[in-house]
Formats: structure tokens, sequence, C-alpha cells
């Protein structure tokens, strides 16, 4: 038997989607009657809530966790949680004996059954489904911010690119209701909130599982712009295959809607998109993107980029820094290739050297902040909309345009929560730094 824990402390490793897992995980305890602290070591249950998307995110929780088990002093209960826990399942305890539990992506609803096995027999205990049930209490989640919040509203990936483990470690896509989807935006209006972002790990999948609700993703933003007190949702990530001419539409008609999206390419060669089962070329791309811009003509884009694939020439890497000189985009996620076990990837030889990765990394950051910075540039002087969310470590407050550039004041703690227009007036890498408009105007 296992003492009944009172406190907790949880971190969180990777994605948005862990960090609302996380958020449910900490409603769901906070409901128990735990006290959540942000003191590891005072804490008597601890939860590291996983990242296995690369290798390094895996190492530095296994450091993190084997550190753990030889500094323990007294006995406390560990678990582990999110993708590593589906991926490594019972290995976990062979490596990690002091933990206590591992919960996987598609289980967080049975943490407390867990956590009541762990501490009535004393052993260690482990759910690991490979498919999401939609049982999930997501109403519970305890918010981390008061003006922006997640919302699943798809889980899982079908889409199976070659060098990723996400459909191995969250499951096929399963979409969420659009009525409990509608509840719980209405819910968060009520409560304050500003802006949602819809979150998935290929949101414009949404619905194609459930035909029955006639709901695509397109159609979900028709419903929940209605929402009074939403100003803004955002969604991500989205897989270019499909973006369609809907969602485009979309983006342009609805007033909530920002026009930004993450339009993740991944490679600029067409052979390298085709080992990575992207299913799209080059060319597809290009379309799109052209697409959207004829619709919506000041929509910002961001993507992801993996360099370094097994068998990438220099020619080939040439090609995608080629495309950033064509598309400047807004936010770049720039990644070296890391293979990871069970990925069809795997079968390829990783055999571009470390140090060739990362020379590639280096050149395409390098133009990636050129770029940014010209655009930032070009904003000074202009005035644009701003929904503050917090303060800084230097008291300054924080938030974000429509195309989710960051922006930093000086300003009252009221501004929280509210939607400024402000004058910017210098930018600081890729934060932009400015005043209220009427300040500005010496008003
Ligand atoms: N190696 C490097 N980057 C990866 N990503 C996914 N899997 C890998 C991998 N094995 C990147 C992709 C994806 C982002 C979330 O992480 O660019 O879009
Ligand atoms: Fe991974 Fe590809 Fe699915 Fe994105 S679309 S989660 S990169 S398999």
């Amino acid at each position: 038997m296992n003492h009944d824990p009172k406190t907790f402390f949880i971190r969180t490793y990777g994605c948005q989607m862990n960090e609302l897992d996380s958020e449910i995980m900490v409603g769901q305890l906070e409901g128990r009657g735990l006290k959540r602290t942000f003191d590891e070591d005072a804490a008597d249950l601890l939860i590291y809530n996983t990242c296995s998307i690369r290798d390094l995110a895996e190492r530095k929780v296994m450091g993190k966790l084997g550190q753990l088990g030889r500094t323990q002093k007294r006995k406390r209960i560990i678990g582990v949680t999110g993708c590593m826990a589906m991926a490594k399942k019972e290995s976990l305890f062979r490596k990690l004996p002091h933990i206590d539990f591992v919960l996987g992506t598609n289980n967080i609803s049975d943490l407390s059954e867990v956590l009541n096995d762990v501490i009535i027999t004393g052993k260690q205990s482990i759910r690991t489904d490979n498919t999401f049930e939609e049982n999930l209490d997501y109403l519970v989640a305890k918010k981390e911010s008061k003006v922006s919040a997640y919302v699943s509203i798809i889980r899982g990936c079908d889409k199976y690119c070659t060098y990723c483990v996400v459909p191995y470690t969250r499951g096929k896509e399963v979409s969420r209701p659009p009525d409990d989807i509608e509840k719980e935006v209405r819910k968060l209006a009520a409560e304050g909130f500003k802006e949602i972002t819809l979150l998935g790990q290929n949101v414009n999948s949404y619905g194609k599982d459930t035909p029955e609700t006639q709901c695509l993703f397109h159609d979900l933003l028709y419903r929940l712009d209605k929402i009074e007190g939403i100003e803004r949702i955002r969604f991500l990530t989205s897989h270019p295959i499909d973006i369609t001419l809907e969602l485009m539409q979309a983006i342009r008609d609805l007033p909530s809607v920002c026009e930004f999206v993450h339009f993740p390419i991944q490679a600029g060669s067409n052979r390298i998109l085709k080992k990575m089962h992207r299913i799209y070329t080059k060319q597809q791309y290009f379309e799109k993107v052209a697409m959207l811009k004829e619709l919506v003509p000041h929509a910002s884009l961001g993507t992801d980029i993996i360099v370094g694939f097994p068998t990438e020439t220099e020619e080939e890497f040439i090609e995608t820094m080629d495309v950033f000189r064509k598309i400047p985009y807004s936010v770049a996620f720039l990644y070296t290739y890391s293979a990871r076990k069970g990925t069809p990837a795997m079968r390829f030889k990783d055999d571009v050297p470390q140090e060739v990765k990362d020379d590639r990394h280096s050149r395409l950051f390098e133009l990636h902040k050129e770029q940014a910075a010209q655009e930032r540039a070009a904003m000074l002087g202009q005035t644009i909309e701003v929904l503050f969310e917090k303060k800084n470590r230097n008291g300054q407050l924080k938030g974000r345009t429509r195309c989710w550039k960051k922006v930093i004041i000086d300003g009252p703690d009221s501004f929280i929560g509210t939607l400024q227009q402000v004058k910017l007036h210098s930018f600081n890498h890729e934060t932009l730094l400015g005043q209220v408009a009427e300040v500005a105007a010496g008003v």
C-alpha cells in the first residue's frame, strides 16, 4: 500500500496537445482533493507528461527519471504519461523500477483509477490503449491562462509520415463530437476567454471519421465563429493536403478566424517528400499557398522543416532553402532528423552525418532569421490589433497579433484579456515592441 498523496507536481514536455492533457490531469487531481505544487521536491505525487517526437526529447525525460530513482529520499508516487508512455509501455518499468504507473495518451480519463490501484495495491500499474475512447471530460481542465485556451477537436493521426511516431503514440484519428466542442467553447466564452486554439495533430481531418455529424473542419469554424465573446480562433496543426478551398474561404470570411496558417512543408525536394510519405509535391504545395494568398492576401504562414532526412543531398537541401526564398515564413520550426524506433524511416539508413545536419539547420535558421527580421522591420510604424495575455518576467505585457506575432508593451494589468491597438516602434529577434496607439499619439 502507498500513502494517499496530498500534493502533486506535474511537468509537461512537448507539444500543445500534451499541455492540454496536463491541464486536464491537473483538473482531475484537484477535483480529487490534491493540491498542486510547483516544488518538485515537496510533492507526494510526481507526473511527467512526456514527448517522443525526437530522440533528444526522450533522452531528457529518461535522464530526469533515472536521476529521480537515484536521489529519491522518501517514497513518492511517480507516474509517466504521454507519448513516451505509449512508445515504451511496460519496458519503462524495467528501465525505471522506481516508477509507479504508466498512462498512455488515450487513457487520461483513467488517471484516478490508476492512482487508486497504486495506492491500494502498492504495485505498479499501466494503461496504454491504442485508440482513444470519446469519454474524456475536457471541462475539468485547469487552464493555465485566463485569456487563451486550447480546445481539442481531434486526436490521433492517420497520415503515417515515415519519420513520425505520432500515429503510434496517439493512435488513429478520432474526432470529438461538434456539440461537445461547441459546449466547451461556450463555457470558455462565458468564463471570459477571448481566444481559442483548436488542437489536433491534423485539425483539417476533423469530421472525416464521423460522417454522420456532417461537420467537417470548416463547418466547425462556422459554428464556433458565432459564439459571442470569442474574438479569435486559431488552429494547430494542419497537413497541407487537407487544407481545402472551403477552409481558406472560412479564414477569409469569418471575423474570428485568424489569418495565420501553420502550413508545414517539411522539405523542398519532391524525392524527399515522397520518401517522407507527405503525399503532396512541392508544386501542389505552392499551388495551395498561392490559392490562400489570393483569397487572403494578408495571411501569414508557418512551417515545420526536417533537415537531414535519410539520403538528403546538398542539392535537395538547397531546394528547401529555395522554398523559404519563395515563401518567407513568418514562423518556422526547424528540426534535424532524428530516427525513431517503430517508424518506417527507421528502415532507411540515417546516413546524413550529424555535422551536416547541424550545418544545414544553422544555414536555414540564418535565412529564416533574416527573413523574419525583414518582415518585422516592414511592420514598424504600423498600428496593429494585439490581444494581451499575461505579463512577462520583466513586468511588461505580452500579447499576440492576429497573425501570431509576439508583441510586448509597457502597460497596465487591466489590458490583460483585452484587444488594444498598438503602434509598433521596434523589434527584438521575433518579438515586436510598441505602445498603445492612444499613448503613442499623445492622447
Ligand atoms: N525527426 C525530426 N523532426 C521530426 N518531426 C516529427 N518527427 C520527427 C523526427 N523523427 C517534426 C516535424 C513535425 C514536428 C512536430 O516535428 O517537422 O511537423
Ligand atoms: Fe506526424 Fe505526419 Fe501525422 Fe504530422 S501528419 S503527426 S508529421 S504522421
